[in-house]
């Protein structure tokens, strides 16, 4: 099911989750997005090890949305919203680092919601399939790296 909507649950290896973020340069100021939360390990890493202001996960597919319900629980953190919906019909206005770890054909359509939508200077971090900068102008690519086995871009909102 979350297959056809753009990109299966596969979670990013558990050892690199820390390493992208600092990449990213998440810090305390962030209100972090996860657009396709999966298991909920961002959310959990982005609160507990960064200590962002907020963490919010949308994901469309059960099994992982009720395992990440059961993960933040049992996590005790208290700053992690979680909601079961398409993240292309919710609103990401207030996002200021947005990670969305997905296949192309769904990345070139949230880069034109994430355009539309997000603040000047919000970070976005892609790993594995980067934005097309060709179609997408609105975004700056920051910084690319391989961290592990996967490259990894940061876009700023321009
Ligand atoms: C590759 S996994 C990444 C999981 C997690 N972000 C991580 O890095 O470990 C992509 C996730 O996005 C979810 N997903 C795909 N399209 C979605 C959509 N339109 N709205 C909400 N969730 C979606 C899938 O169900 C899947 O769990």
């Amino acid at each position: 099911m979350s297959g056809l909507r753009g990109a299966p649950y596969v979670p990013m290896r558990r050892k690199l989750v820390k390493q992208l973020l600092a990449f990213g340069d998440l810090n305390s100021k962030d209100i972090l997005y996860d657009l396709g939360s999966g298991n909920g390990q961002v959310l959990i890493a982005s609160v507990r090890d960064f200590h962002v202001r907020e963490a919010v996960g949308y994901e469309i597919a059960p099994w992982p949305f009720f395992l990440s319900r059961w993960r933040i629980k049992r996590s005790g953190l208290k700053k992690i919203s979680l909601h079961r919906q398409n993240f292309l019909d919710a609103d990401l206005s207030q996002a200021t680092f947005v990670y969305a770890y997905l296949f192309p054909k769904i990345v070139d359509r949230l880069a034109v919601k994430l355009a539309g939508e997000l603040g000047p200077g919000t970070k976005v971090l892609v790993p594995s399939f980067p934005i097309d900068l060709a179609r997408h102008p609105e975004f700056l690519l920051k910084k690319e790296a391989k961290i592990g086995n996967i490259t990894a871009y940061l876009y700023e909102k321009i």
